[in-house]
């Protein structure tokens, strides 16, 4: 190699200076002098300031001689050492920059289905509930979540049962369960292909589009409304060459990666009024997996009831008037994209998928429900808020009402669990308590019990 030892000695045989007269001027060691000149050590840096002032050379040009030589000695595979330079030189010069060169050779993690931040959201409690329904409703049949919500307990049930039906009636809950659990094919390179285009899109060339002129600056940052509203339009556009699990993992994703930029406390009820700091924002891909063991409906449970057979059914239906299509209007609007008119200070479009179990009327929906649903065991969620003092947030359905209805089907066990439930933080709940009703169902009584109500 020609090195900073091969370029010393030129120097000096060029100047015309002999060694010994080095060593006179420079006081370094004769035999020091002549290892450096055949390249059988490097000279220190202060030798080179040193010898750099006797031959009139510059010192820096030198040091980085000495360095380049330092940096090639220490790669090991010299197959590769001219690859490993320009990367080097690359981190260099981005600094922290670096990494936004190269998205696509990092490996992100996935986004987890638990981390949506969702109202009644039972993320902390599944493996309480899921060790009780092993405990106490012995078979690994059919599990039926019949009000999923952000799907975290049907999630846990997947790996204990031989089927699993999840539904919700809300469009975006039914297009993130398709994402994370339907089983369709896709291609996961495909799909991050499409996902890294977008995270290389210059948001400033962007035109406004439905999202950002609604939602920018209100539930959204402005900036990245206008990518939202880009990325769902395009969507849409590719429609015809995607499968349909590659769009619902895309919709996802999306869903999920704005998640956590939304302002607001949780839900899209309002936002935040206040000045919103803009931050990087990347698209991430959620952590799809693909069931064939897993049913998807987007039914009213009340409908589904009466079509559905299982062993165990999950019950854990909204219990005060707060409507889900309202706190996620936001999300319902970008998933059908029909673009509808928005109404009121937080924009919600016209109501669609109210729940008669927020209305006065829930328990003759929760017994209509319970009536014909026909399951071996029915596990009824329920949490003791009604003592609540706000009026959206009191229980529509009396504990009392739940234990009633259960108990024409069969013997109902009781337990409970202290939590502390996610809320906005407007509502206090004091002494909050997580209860689980476990039903053993005894078809005959309940029949009898029921006569007036059976799937009709
Ligand atoms: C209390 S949340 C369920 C929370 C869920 N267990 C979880 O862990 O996220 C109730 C869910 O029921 C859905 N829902 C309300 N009424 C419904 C109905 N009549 N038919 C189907 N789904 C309904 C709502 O959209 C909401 O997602």
């Amino acid at each position: 190699m020609y090195g900073v030892c091969q370029i010393l000695k030129e120097i000096r045989e060029h100047r015309g200076i002999t060694l010994q007269s080095v060593h006179a001027s420079s006081g370094i060691h004769l035999a020091q002098l002549s290892r450096i000149e055949n390249g059988k050590r490097l000279p220190t840096l202060e030798q080179i300031q040193i010898l750099a002032k006797i031959y009139k050379c510059d010192e820096k040009r030198l040091i980085i001689q000495r360095e380049s030589d330092r940096i090639i000695e220490s790669i090991p595979y010299p197959e590769i050492a001219s690859e490993t330079l320009k990367v080097a030189e690359a981190k260099v010069i981005y600094g922290s920059q670096y990494l936004t060169l190269f998205p696509e050779i990092f490996i992100e993690p996935k986004i987890g289905l638990e981390s949506r931040r969702y109202i009644g959201n039972k993320a902390s409690l599944t493996d309480w509930i899921m060790s009780i329904i092993k405990k106490y409703t012995p078979t690994s049949g059919t599990f039926c979540d019949i009000f999923a919500g952000s799907g975290s307990v049907a999630k846990k049930a997947i790996p204990l049962f031989n089927n699993v039906i999840i539904n919700d009636f809300l469009f975006s809950n039914n297009i993130i369960y398709h994402g994370f659990f339907g089983n369709g094919k896709w291609s996961v390179e495909k799909v991050s292909e499409i996902i890294a285009s977008y995270n290389a899109i210059e948001i400033e060339h962007l035109p406004d589009n439905y999202f950002s002129i609604n939602f920018g600056g209100k539930f959204f940052e402005y900036k990245l409304a206008k990518l939202i509203g880009y990325i769902r339009e395009d969507l849409e556009k590719m429609r015809s060459n995607l499968t349909y699990k590659e769009y619902a993992v895309l919709i996802a994703s999306l869903i999920y990666s704005i998640d956590k930029h939304a302002n607001t406390v949780g839900h899209f009820d309002a936002y935040i009024k206040k000045p919103i700091t803009e931050r990087p924002f990347r698209l991430k891909m959620i952590d799809a997996q693909s069931y064939p063991n897993v049913k998807i409906y987007r039914e009213d449970s009340n409908s589904l009831a009466r079509n559905i057979s299982c062993d165990v059914a999950y019950i854990d239906p909204p219990y005060n008037s707060r409507q889900y299509c309202r706190f996620y209007h936001i999300y319902e609007n970008l998933v059908k994209w029909e673009k509808p008119a928005l109404y009121g200070v937080a924009l919600k479009p016209a109501p669609e998928n109210m729940s008669g179990f927020c209305t006065s009327r829930a328990p003759l929906y929760f017994e209509d429900l319970i009536a014909n649903l026909n399951a071996q065991y029915f596990v009824v969620s329920y949490n003791n808020t009604y003592q609540s003092k706000s009026k959206s947030s009191a229980n529509k359905i009396k504990l009392e009402q739940i234990l009633d209805v259960l108990n024409k089907c069969g013997k109902t066990q009781v337990f409970e669990h202290s939590y502390n439930a996610f809320n906005t933080g407007k509502t206090v709940f004091v002494d909050h308590k997580e209860l689980l009703f476990v039903t053993q169902v005894d078809n005959e009584r309940k029949r009898k019990a029921f006569t007036t109500l059976l799937r009709g």
